[in-house]
């Protein structure tokens, strides 16, 4: 099992806020292994679940999470947190000693990711496999201006266009509604390389903004209010080196 959490700091004009993260890579059993890290009341839903594929990434979601909270307040007795879900499915964190922290969370192919955040200064998370197969069924999804975007970085054309929504999936996790309305309200406006990074504007949320990697066979996407500087130095680093491994 691979385990890299930390802290970063959102700075903007008049405040600085301070979240969590935590990658998380573990095979099935290794997950089972932590599973006194839930609460009763997530262990009760976990027992509920058939399918394996959701029960690992049910453990995934909620074992990064707590890491993630963790990371940011290390007195917390994870066990004693419950994240469970609103009616839109979004997590909600409930009994922390810690209040007004909430989490995003994403998972895929063994991967949890999660972001810790105070309530006061939202953000989302999504990740993806590059995956040649979804790439057709994606692009029906984006919008003309997107498809010509996606011509515009040095990225191969599947790569691009997965990228693209997994900015428009953290995006709608930030909203707390998932992909459950038009897509075109979360469309882009610009994408541009920065360093190793590619950032993107929304066209309608314009008060967000999107950061990308794309590393290994993955690309991760962080949603930002658009006059944050985060400081992800350290987590890009370790989602490269878990995702490159
Ligand atoms: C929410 C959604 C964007 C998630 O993206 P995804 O790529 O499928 O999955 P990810 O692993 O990245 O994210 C899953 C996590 O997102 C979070 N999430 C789910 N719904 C959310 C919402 N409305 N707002 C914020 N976060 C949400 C959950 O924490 C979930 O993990 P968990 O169920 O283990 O707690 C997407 O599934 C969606 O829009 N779903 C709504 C449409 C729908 O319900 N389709 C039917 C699914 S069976």
């Amino acid at each position: 099992m691979l385990i890299h959490r930390g802290k970063f700091t959102l700075k903007r004009e008049n405040s600085t806020h301070t979240a969590g993260f935590c990658i998380l890579h573990a095979a099935p059993e290794q997950l089972t292994q932590q599973i006194n890290l839930l609460h009763p009341e997530e262990r009760s839903y976990y027992e509920t679940l058939k399918f394996d594929r959701r029960r690992e990434s049910y453990l995934l979601g909620r074992i990064s999470a707590k890491k993630a909270i963790g990371a940011l307040s290390s007195f917390e007795d994870l066990g004693k947190i419950a994240i469970g879900a609103g009616i839109f499915q979004f997590p909600v964190v409930k009994y922390a000693v810690t209040r007004n922290l909430q989490v995003s969370i994403t998972h895929c192919d063994g991967l949890g990711i999660a972001l810790s955040y105070p309530e006061v200064h939202p953000l989302g998370i999504d990740l993806e496999r590059t995956d040649k197969a979804n790439t057709e069924a994606i692009k029906e999804q984006l919008t003309a201006d997107e498809l010509a975007l996606t011509g515009t970085v040095p990225l191969p054309g599947d790569v691009t266009c997965t990228m693209i929504w997994t900015m428009k999936e953290a995006l709608s996790k930030i909203l707390r509604t998932g992909l459950t309305m038009d897509l075109k309200l979360l469309e882009i406006q610009s994408l541009a390389k920065e360093g190793d990074l590619y950032t993107s504007h929304f066209k309608h949320l314009i008060q967000y903004r999107a950061i990308s990697c794309y590393a290994g066979a993955h690309v991760c996407s962080i949603v930002v209010p658009g006059k944050t500087t985060p400081d992800l130095d350290q987590f890009w680093q370790f989602f490269r080196e878990t995702v490159s491994r």
